[in-house]
């Protein structure tokens, strides 16, 4: 009864629009990176098209294709289809911006409160603009580029019901088969409106069964894999905890069930946000699937007077049809040369040495000198006082003080920092002339009840009037959206940066934010971060700046922007390390994992696991560290160390800036492995590990990807071996015991 009628009036329409405008109009570079044929949007990357029209009749948007290349002859394909349904047309097409209230029962990617109380809006299509390079995001961080990378179409879209517009803005890097969207919404009216729901990207599928494919976990168990059918109906996961957090990572990827690693089509979402998020996939009646990524409406209810703007952080889209690998890779990539700003983006990790799990708060002046001196024995090149060393009237000798009072404990450090700096910056690491260099640990975003600074200034942590402020690890969270709070912790790490010779930091960030003032106050917050980051970081550009939230509970692309690197997680047993860097390197490139060796049994699990595997594994990390008391390690593990520090030191470079083949996932296989490879293809390194014995039963062969079959390679000095033969026989390593494991290197002849 719905069905037929509305079928037939859509397709004479839209075979209007096509018909309307036969000639393409190409970008003004004359790439065909951004395609504009009338009112038919088409981006183009390498591999990948992205496209969507003006519906002619009523201004609506509607997707068309986001996949393998088109080749412009889908201008004239048919016009979009017209469901049959229930539910009105609205509620039946494939919608690239869903606006809320007109018949379309999904998830919109925009719902807005009107001074009047409606929730409906109507946003047409009105014109748009085509800019080579990339506006930057304002006060957001973001993926950034040249004109020669990346072309950007701007959608503009308006109500002329309550002068609300909307812009859509699309950036895309042809290179990386990547599609960057945020939206802005401006009040262009006279009466205040209230943005309670404003997704980044929005993506309606076609009819095809999916797998959603995110990355969740806990505290000490970040990033594991999940992987489940889209069903029917509503599912999702977000944060609502003020940050990206470690319970879901804000990443969705979505491949056919047939998809694995190394074949098949995936898309990969990537919210380059840290704070408080929401995905939801939907399918509906219709079978048709919705994707949303943005910011969590529960924490928005953003206010917009006449004027104002409210803009949506952005997601990087990547499509592959090589697997999920291609898609990791092609996200790994793109960070490394688009969105991470630091000059060690890909270069100069120095091993390290984290006093944290070796001596915890339980440190002063000379046995932090005596753990530095050792680790300079060692050959670690850069020496990091973790927690303990602050807190002047309540000093930080556990968790319990000092978090605020950024001066040095005067017990511990009677003259200050100064002579500690000195005197591990003159210490030589190894046998070798390079300089130890001197990291420090902070986490400023916080304050201890038990400290000066809120005995000053109670009114700047975050709270929600008389209600009870909820200790969380014995502190409270600064609330970062007030601009004193902001200008504090610039002055008080700028201070500490100008005192002494520091070239890294360590910046934490310890729990969840409850009781805030408003629910905007989240968004708020991150603005005011970003500040403080971008500040700090412009300002001391020769810092190399680590990210970390209790592990990896801001594993993400905001935090990517100005740190770097970033703790991967607080558990440091090597078997649930392959698991996490493992999942980490679904959306992140492994340059920017830190991951260190650290003692047994191990402080988290209580395992035991050799020493060799446990550096085989942290190597895997761009920054590999020590995280223990050298003075506590056995004779034959501390044998081993200089010699697991100079293998970390050869692969490196390589793991910074390679591409990485997750050749077996250690969630399917008892012998995960992976390959990195340089960008040059001239060197290669293959992880490869047994996680269990395997008694009386033979080990498979590991078949390497991504070579060159015509070319020869050596294997760790033997061969040459040809490419087809490595990655279509492959190598074969057996072990003996639990936590076998070996690095091998390859070299191009
Ligand atoms: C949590 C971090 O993840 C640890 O590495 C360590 O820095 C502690 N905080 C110190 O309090």
């Amino acid at each position: 009864m719905f069905g037929s009628s509305t079928r037939t009036a859509l397709a004479a329409a839209s075979l209007l629009t096509v018909l309307g405008h036969k000639s393409a109009v190409m970008a003004q570079d004359n790439s065909n990176a951004v395609v504009v044929d009338g009112k038919t949007f088409v981006l183009n990357g390498d591999n990948v098209s992205y496209q969507f029209r003006v519906n002619e009749t009523s201004g609506d948007l509607l997707s068309d294709h986001f996949g393998g290349s088109l080749d412009g002859s889908m201008f004239d394909a048919p016009p979009v289809e017209a469901l049959g349904g229930w539910v009105g047309l609205n509620g039946r097409f494939r919608r690239e911006f869903p606006d809320h209230g007109r018949g379309d029962f999904r998830i919109p990617a925009v719902r807005i409160r009107q001074s009047e109380g409606y929730t409906v809006t109507d946003l047409r299509y009105q014109s748009h603009d085509v800019i080579q390079g990339k506006p930057e995001l304002p006060g957001l961080p973001a993926t950034h580029g040249g004109e020669d990378d990346v072309t950007t179409l701007v959608v503009h879209m308006f109500d002329n019901y309550s002068s609300i517009a909307v812009d859509l803005s699309y950036s895309i890097f042809p290179k990386y088969d990547a599609i960057v969207r945020s939206a802005n919404v401006t009040n262009k009216g006279t009466k205040n409106i209230t943005v309670e729901a404003l997704s980044s990207f929005s993506f309606d599928f076609p009819v095809e069964d999916l797998d959603m494919i995110s990355l969740n976990g806990d505290w000490a168990r970040e990033a594991h894999r999940q992987r489940r059918k889209v069903e029917y109906g509503t599912q999702g996961f977000g944060s609502s905890t003020g940050f990206s957090s470690h319970l879901h990572n804000p990443f969705l990827a979505l491949a056919h069930p047939s998809t694995t690693e190394s074949q098949g089509e995936a898309w990969g979402f990537s919210l380059v946000y840290t704070g408080s998020f929401s995905v939801d996939v939907e399918k509906g009646s219709q079978g048709l699937t919705r994707a949303l990524i943005g910011l969590n409406p529960n924490q928005l209810s953003w206010q917009l007077g006449a004027g104002e703007t409210l803009t949506s952080p952005e997601c990087v889209a990547v499509y592959s049809d090589n697997g999920i690998g291609g898609m990791s890779r092609s996200l790994h990539r793109l960070y490394r040369n688009h969105l991470i700003k630091s000059k060690f983006a890909i270069s100069d990790r120095p091993v390290l040495l984290n006093s944290w799990e070796g001596l915890y708060f339980d440190y002063n002046e000379s046995t932090i000198y005596q753990l530095a001196e050792e680790s300079a024995t060692l050959g670690v090149k850069l020496f990091v006082m973790d927690d303990g060393w602050f807190g002047d009237k309540y000093p930080r000798t556990s968790d319990n003080a000092g978090l605020g009072d950024w001066t040095p404990n005067p017990e511990r450090f009677p003259e200050g920092l100064s002579p500690l700096v000195q005197d591990v910056t003159d210490l030589k690491a190894g046998n070798t002339s390079t300089k130890m260099r001197f990291g420090i640990w902070v986490e400023p975003e916080m304050v201890n009840p038990n400290s000066s600074l809120y005995r000053e200034h109670p009114d700047w942590a975050l709270h929600a009037g008389p209600y009870p402020r909820t200790e969380q690890r014995n502190q409270l969270v600064l609330n970062l959206a007030l601009p004193e709070v902001q200008d504090y912790i610039i002055k008080v790490i700028a201070d500490l940066l100008d005192s002494s010779d520091i070239s890294y930091v360590k910046w934490d960030f310890n729990r969840a934010m409850h009781e805030t003032p408003s629910p905007s106050n989240d968004h708020a917050y991150m603005l005011g971060m970003y500040r403080v980051f971008d500040t700090l970081t412009t300002r001391f550009p020769d810092v190399l700046w680590e990210g970390c939230a209790s592990g990896g509970g801001r594993f993400d692309p905001g935090v990517l922007e100005y740190f770097p690197q970033i703790w991967t997680s607080d558990d440091t047993d090597a078997l649930e390390r392959v698991t996490i860097q493992f999942g980490t390197s679904l959306a992140y490139p492994p340059s920017a994992m830190g991951a260190h060796l650290s003692a047994v049994p191990n402080a988290q699990t209580g395992r035991t696991i050799p020493v060799t595997f446990r550096g085989h594994v942290a190597m895997m990390g761009g920054s590999f560290g020590l995280e223990l008391n050298p003075a506590e390690l056995h004779e034959d593990e501390k044998a081993e160390v200089p010699g697991l520090i100079a293998l970390a030191e050869k692969v490196n470079p390589i793991i910074l800036t390679g591409d990485m083949y997750r050749l077996r996932l250690p969630e399917e296989s008892n012998w995960p492995a992976a390959l990195f490879i340089s960008p040059d293809g001239a060197q290669a390194v293959l992880f490869y590990f047994q996680l269990r014995a395997n008694v009386n039963h033979a080990t498979p062969w590991i078949r390497l990807q991504g070579l060159d079959p015509q070319a020869k390679y050596t294997v760790d000095g033997k061969g040459p071996y040809s490419g087809a033969n490595l990655m279509n026989m492959g190598l074969q390593y057996t072990f003996d015991s639990d936590f076998g494991s070996e690095v091998v290197f390859l070299e191009r002849q």
